[in-house]
């Protein structure tokens, strides 16, 4: 296995300069964007980009504008040596862009992005301000590195959608690839959010995904009223003493609309408290389950 030691640049302009010229030799580049504290679902992202693309960047920074006034952004974990140690552990990283928030913010900077439609419903709704931050980050990073091809985790399934709708609406010249949810043994979604959980809320995590099976169960065994899955599921999660559920819904899985009745396919969706700490989850029920 050849070992990469990725490049670590701050300066925006840097990386710019340095995939532009890769890409004058014809070099595909695949963008990894993250917040750091990096586990195994970011892994997977590099990985699917180094199979897919020459060039691999990946983007560490904390993105202050999604994050609102009483929300994580102080406490997110920030560990750039271990991320480094886990990105040279893949191997195949070339870049890692790990600007400071001026770098990306300078003085001076006024400049909103708002995407509508599918940020209106579920986390738009509890975090009114986050989309806009994720939408004015991710089309930096998008200009930054010219990337041919920018890889989501399906973990974040509506910031996802933002992008994608983003990518449509301002006739990006991008692809983007939405990877599979990658777990813990437990079910339990990998997210750098996991950090935060007590062992005893810990225990009780996996919920969200025993809530999620219960729904598909259901839908397998021909129910089709969403408000009866959703009654089954928010019962299942009030057993966990420590869960306070933010929503629980079944969507279409384009438009993330509420659907009344399963039949096409759909989106089942998550945001729960566990404690203080707030996860989210989901899974896409196939027409044909
Ligand atoms: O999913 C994340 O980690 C962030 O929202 C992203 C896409 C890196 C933008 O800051």
């Amino acid at each position: 296995m050849t070992v990469t030691i990725p490049e670590v640049i701050s300066e925006p302009r840097i990386l710019s300069e340095r995939l532009a010229a890769l890409r004058r030799q014809g070099k595909k580049v695949g963008l990894v964007p993250t917040m750091g504290a990096l586990h195994d679902g970011h892994l997977s992202l590099v990985r699917q980009s180094k199979e897919l693309c020459d060039v691999t960047v990946v983007s560490i920074f904390v993105n202050p504008t999604q994050f609102a006034p009483g929300e994580d952004y102080e406490k997110y974990p920030r560990v750039l040596d271990a991320d480094l140690a886990r990105l040279e552990s893949v191997g195949g990283v070339d870049f890692v862009l790990a600007p400071k928030p001026a770098d990306i913010y300078p003085e001076g900077f006024d400049a909103h992005v708002h995407i509508g439609g599918v940020t209106r419903r579920l986390e738009g709704e509890f975090r009114p301000t986050h989309f806009d931050g994720v939408a004015l980050v991710v089309l930096k990073l998008f200009n930054m590195s010219g990337a041919d091809l920018a890889f989501f985790g399906q973990k974040d399934y509506q910031q996802a959608a933002v992008i994608q709708k983003m990518v449509r609406d301002l006739n990006l010249q991008i692809g983007i690839r939405v990877c599979p949810i990658v777990r813990e043994a437990d079910g339990l979604a990998m997210s750098s959010r996991n950090k935060y959980l007590s062992p005893s809320e810990r225990a009780e995590a996996p919920v969200l995904k025993r809530a999620l099976d219960l729904a598909r169960r259901m839908i397998a065994e021909g129910e089709s009223d969403t408000g009866r899955i959703k009654e089954k599921m928010r019962e299942l999660i009030g057993s966990a003493p420590s869960s306070a559920i933010d929503y629980i819904s079944i969507a279409d899985p384009e438009t993330l609309d509420e659907l009344e009745r399963v039949g096409g396919g759909a989106v089942i969706l998550l945001a729960v408290k566990i404690g203080s700490t707030r996860l989210i989850d989901n899974t896409l029920v196939p027409s044909d389950i």
